[in-house]
């Protein structure tokens, strides 16, 4: 890899025009940007633009476009190293292989000491196991090899030692989470002591954490790796280097909790198991499967904490594309137990009768409620319609709401009136965005100029950041979310995804003048903050009928103080 600041020099020395006329002879200056016939698309008419000053090409009939590495990839059917290499000859900058490699190196020379390090540890551990045989026994693991299992003997300083005789650095061993500083005196310890250890690998299958259980009742039950400069919790999933290709092949993962629910599942033959990190699914772990299925089947702990954590894992993993089922564990705490307890073919069944996360939240629903009793009957239905109103698909959300009515046996129109009141009774902005009606084309106009300032005007992100949230964007909602995370100031080349990409390239190439650009955020940011504050008095409007004619008193004051304060500054704002 060459450093970013290296392809960066590259990109500003080298003239986007010069680079792409020798290609399109056409090109020719037409106000601030070029224009000529697109070398990608057949066309009769320029619509193929180019802006020196930006470094960025544009498409606007085929849509293609991006920088001057893009357009060397596109026309010669290269990769984008390659693309680097023509562009530095151009340029007339030679590429210096040798510094490039130096550069990636030193980098690179700090995380293989800290997988060296991880190795080593773990074939330590693993020289140990048969000192914890009878506790595999107990817990019936039967291939502990197979997943690297291992034991970290009872003192304070084997791997140290271990480590130290084998050329080690303590700095590093301590960078890799191993060892704990003495709080009194001077010296190091080892982290994990009387442990069964459970090491955690990368996609290729490099240690990279371990997670030590106490063989014994001593606390914590589990003892985690810090994180470290190979160890992040948050994008890694255990198991998943083995798992890939079943999940692949069966299309589908099967998500647990525990490191020791997933060794029980795969010594049954579920081999797509996987489990976070000691860590609630993250959409990092949610994107990363996404790569490998579309699917998941969640077999969470059947405690209440495990319900929890399995409906917030579904919405992270449904954020992220994936259809998510429940495998309903009973019999058993976890999958573990389930197995052990009830055999391997309840859990196997359990899983293949998996049903959708949706329908799963319904049933369970039901379940509480005695809906025989017109009162338990409505309140199931009021709580069915509080999750379903979150659907953002509109089909679904239809046929859960028919599904839904069947079981309660209730005209569907009134689950659907229940969505729908649900929806206008969540106060507060953020839960409002689902429910926003189109906005208007002065907003979309208006977000619009926003990301012009944004990409011509330094200060414009910060002064915007001030006076408006996430929340109040709509048509570029999108593009805004990945704005507000991006550090660097070079938005266009940040933007993760084509349709983002071409849609910014297509405003930042437009000609439209900003003059007095104070005076046009401001507008701007006042039209919006109106459309979002018109949108909750129509909420509040709706939600006020109801519940006055719920009698719910309380609400119905406070619905009106909020609707006194949204007309006041809606009243400043259109002034
Ligand atoms: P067993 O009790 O050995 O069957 O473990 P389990 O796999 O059933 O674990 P459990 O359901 O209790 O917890 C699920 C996961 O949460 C574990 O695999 C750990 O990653 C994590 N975890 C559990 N207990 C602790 C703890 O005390 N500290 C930390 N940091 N993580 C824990
Ligand atoms: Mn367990």
């Amino acid at each position: 890899m060459i450093p970013k600041e290296k392809i960066d020099e590259l990109r500003e020395k080298l003239d986007i025009v010069d680079v792409i006329s020798s290609y399109v002879p056409s090109l020719r200056k037409r106000g601030k940007n070029h224009m000529g016939l697109c070398p990608f698309h057949s066309e009769k008419t320029p619509s193929f633009t180019v802006s020196q000053e930006k470094g960025l090409y544009h498409c606007f009939g085929c849509g293609k476009g991006g920088n001057v590495f893009s357009f060397l990839m596109e026309m010669e059917n290269i990769s984008f190293g390659e693309a680097l290499k023509i562009a530095a000859d151009k340029a007339g900058i030679p590429i210096e292989a040798g510094q490039f490699a130096k550069a990636q190196n030193s980098a690179s020379q700090a995380t293989n000491k800290l997988f060296t390090i991880m190795e080593l540890a773990c074939k330590f551990y693993e020289g140990s196991l048969d000192k914890i045989k009878e506790y595999l026994d107990e817990r019936k693991i039967s291939d502990p090899k197979s997943f690297r299992l291992g034991f970290a003997r009872d003192g304070w300083d084997n791997l140290l030692n271990f480590l130290l005789e084998k050329g080690a650095k303590i700095e590093d061993i301590e960078a890799a989470g191993l060892i704990l500083k003495k709080q009194s005196g001077s010296g190091y310890y080892d982290r994990f002591r009387n442990r069964l250890m459970f090491p955690i690998m990368d996609q290729q299958n490099r240690v990279i954490g371990f997670g030590g259980r106490a063989v014994n009742n001593e606390e914590p039950k589990y003892l985690n790796s810090p994180e470290s400069a190979i160890f992040n919790k948050g994008a890694n999933l255990y198991n998943l280097g083995k798992a890939k290709d079943f999940i692949k092949r069966q299309k589908f993962a099967l998500l647990v909790e525990g490191y020791m629910d997933t060794i029980a599942c795969c010594e049954i033959g579920l081999d797509n198991s996987i489990a976070p990190l000691g860590t609630a699914v993250t959409s990092t772990q949610a994107k990363l499967l996404s790569r490998f299925t579309k699917v998941v089947v969640l077999a969470f702990d059947s405690d209440a904490a495990g319900l929890s954590a399995s409906e917030r894992a579904q919405e992270i993993l449904e954020e992220a594309g994936i259809s998510v089922r429940i495998a309903s564990c009973q019999g058993g705490k976890d999958p573990d137990e389930i197995i052990k307890k009830l055999g391997k073919e309840a859990f196997i069944k359990s899983v293949q009768t998996s049903i959708p996360a949706t329908e799963f939240k319904i049933k369970r629903v039901l379940g509480r409620f005695n809906i025989k009793e017109i009162e338990d009957k409505v309140k199931a239905a009021y709580e069915i319609a509080q999750f379903l109103s979150k659907e953002k698909d509109n089909l679904l959300q239809s046929e859960y709401a028919k599904f839904a009515a069947k079981l309660l046996n209730l005209p569907v129109e009134e689950i659907t009136a229940a969505i729908n009141s649900r929806n206008n009774y969540q106060k507060g902005g953020s839960n409002l965005k689902r429910a926003i009606p189109k906005a208007p084309s002065k907003v979309k106009e208006a977000e619009k100029k926003i990301l012009k300032l944004i990409l011509e005007w330094d200060e414009a992100l910060s002064k915007i950041k001030e006076e408006l949230t996430l929340n109040d964007f709509n048509q570029y909602k999108g593009i805004f979310e990945q704005i507000w995370t991006i550090k660097n100031n070079d938005i266009l080349s940040s933007i993760n995804n084509e349709s983002d990409a071409k849609v910014l390239r297509e405003i930042a190439l437009s000609e439209e003048p900003l003059s007095n650009k104070d005076q046009m955020l401001k507008d701007c940011i006042s039209s919006i903050k109106a459309f979002t504050i018109q949108n909750e008095m129509g909420f509040i409007r709706e939600s006020l009928l109801m519940a006055e004619k719920n009698g719910e008193e309380e609400t119905v004051n406070e619905l009106k103080k909020r609707q006194l304060y949204l007309n006041e500054i809606l009243r400043m704002l259109i002034r």
